[in-house]
């Protein structure tokens, strides 16, 4: 018997739960994925025991030198990744990333142009309710009406009226590849600076697979849990520019270090470091290259399926691993598609549409995403199965009966299928 089983019953069956589910129900939420056993192992490790405040070779505490091997190897290998001169493995989430971004170059009450949560962005990009709409003075640009893709001249306008310190650029919910060099063009001379946040879209920018910011952005941030397929965590890289503060030059490096630590974080989490450093070290391996195209044939699998079935997809498809699917003419929300899909053992959550009448806690439209399912091994014909189920179970929402046989079938259907497709462990080298 398990120790934990033995110790406490209750998260012993909770994470047992957790499994099952995982395993007999199709994850197509866009933001989520399934990690390696190597990666799991990390991340469960005796690293969770470890204080070490500070950076590799300048730590706070004693006994730092093996978890200074792993955060010199979770750095090293991020640089190789994207090809960036500066990178901090220690934020412990994407928001933190971006958090110690705008706390090393804006003040308080600075503009800040991000997308709109309502159009794709994140909280974290300005939003009302996040520390970012409230400690700056938060700008949005959004995506125009009738094409569903961004809007670089409303973008320009803003810039122009009002001048803010800092461009955001990324999203959590946009399907379409994001031009970097225009943003960054717009940012430049309108003498605003430019963050990139690749949260989604890490794994295929590593993979080469999506336009790298890293030639025009100052500061690139990211999760490492979504398309990179690491542990849950933030990450910052950047390209070691100097600039000009308050009379005195100072390099990014330098200035991203000192407000990530002691800015806004204490102890790093060492077990998650490692863990990154594992998932970096699978994404400079071909498997992950191979791993990241088929998440883009998965999705335009999907998308050419739904649209064949007559649904209707913002923007008309998609260019990377999510599709945001437009509701609106089917009668159903995304609050109530969710829920239905949900019984029929499909998981995807509910998202606003580009100028969407209803709350966020209705919505409608639903995001689905491939890096999941990709990950167990699913190829184009299983997209093509689960673009059926969900027709099916969108097609008799409150059917109790056909949901509960749909979910039956899906079980059935996942059952050959782990978590992590042994066709994605990594060739050693
Ligand atoms: C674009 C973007 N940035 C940042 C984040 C924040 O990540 P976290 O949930 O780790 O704070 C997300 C998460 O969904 C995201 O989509």
């Amino acid at each position: 018997m398990s120790s934990l089983a033995q110790i406490d019953p209750e998260i012993y069956a909770a994470i047992q739960q957790e499994e099952q589910r995982q395993l007999t129900k199709l994850e197509l939420i866009a933001s989520e994925n399934f990690v390696s056993p190597a990666v799991l192992e990390a991340q469960g490790s005796i690293l969770t025991h470890k204080y070490a405040e500070g950076y590799p070779g300048r730590r706070y505490y004693g006994g730092c030198e093996h978890v200074d091997t792993a955060e010199t190897l979770a750095i090293n290998r991020a640089k190789q990744l994207f090809g960036v001169e500066y990178v901090n493995v220690q934020p412990h989430s994407g928001t933190q990333a971006n958090m110690a971004i705008y706390f090393a170059f804006l003040k308080p009450g600075d503009a800040i142009l991000g997308m709109d949560l309502a159009h794709g962005g994140h909280l974290s990009h300005g939003a009302a309710v996040n520390f970012s709409g409230q400690l700056y003075r938060s700008l949005s640009y959004g995506v125009k009406k009738d094409s569903g893709e961004i809007d670089f001249e409303g973008i320009e306008a803003c810039l122009k009226k009002h001048r803010p310190r800092m461009l955001v650029a990324g999203a959590s919910a946009y399907p379409r590849t994001l031009d970097f060099e225009r943003f960054a063009q717009l940012a430049r001379h309108y003498g605003a600076l430019l963050m990139v946040d690749i949260a989604h879209i890490a794994g295929l920018v590593a993979a080469g697979l999506h336009p790298s910011p890293t030639p025009s952005a100052d500061f690139i941030t990211s999760t490492t849990h979504k398309t990179l397929r690491g542990p849950r965590g933030g990450l910052i890289l950047a390209q070691n520019r100097e600039i000009e503060l308050q009379g005195k030059q100072e390099f990014y490096a330098q200035r991203l270090d000192f407000y990530l630590f002691p800015g806004i974080q204490g102890g790093p989490l060492m077990h998650t470091i490692a863990a990154k450093a594992v998932a970096f070290q699978e994404a400079l391996r071909p498997a992950f290259k191979r791993y990241q195209q088929q998440i883009l044939l998965n999705a335009r699998t999907m998308a050419e399926e739904f649209l064949q079935r007559g649904y209707k997809l913002v923007t008309g498809g998609t260019d990377n691993h999510l599709l945001l699917i437009d509701l609106s003419k089917t009668g159903l929300t995304g609050q109530q598609a969710e829920i239905a899909l949900d019984q029929a053992g499909i998981t995807v959550n509910k998202n606003r549409i580009p100028f969407d009448p209803r709350p966020a806690k209705v919505t409608s439209g639903i995001r689905i995403g491939t890096p999941a399912l990709t990950t167990r091994g699913m190829k184009a014909p299983e997209m093509r199965q689960v673009v059926d189920f969900i027709h099916r179970a969108l097609s008799a929402p409150t059917d109790v009966s056909s949901l509960e046989h749909l979910q039956k079938e899906v079980k059935d259907f996942c059952r050959t299928y782990p978590l992590f497709s042994p066709e994605w462990y990594c060739e050693v080298q």
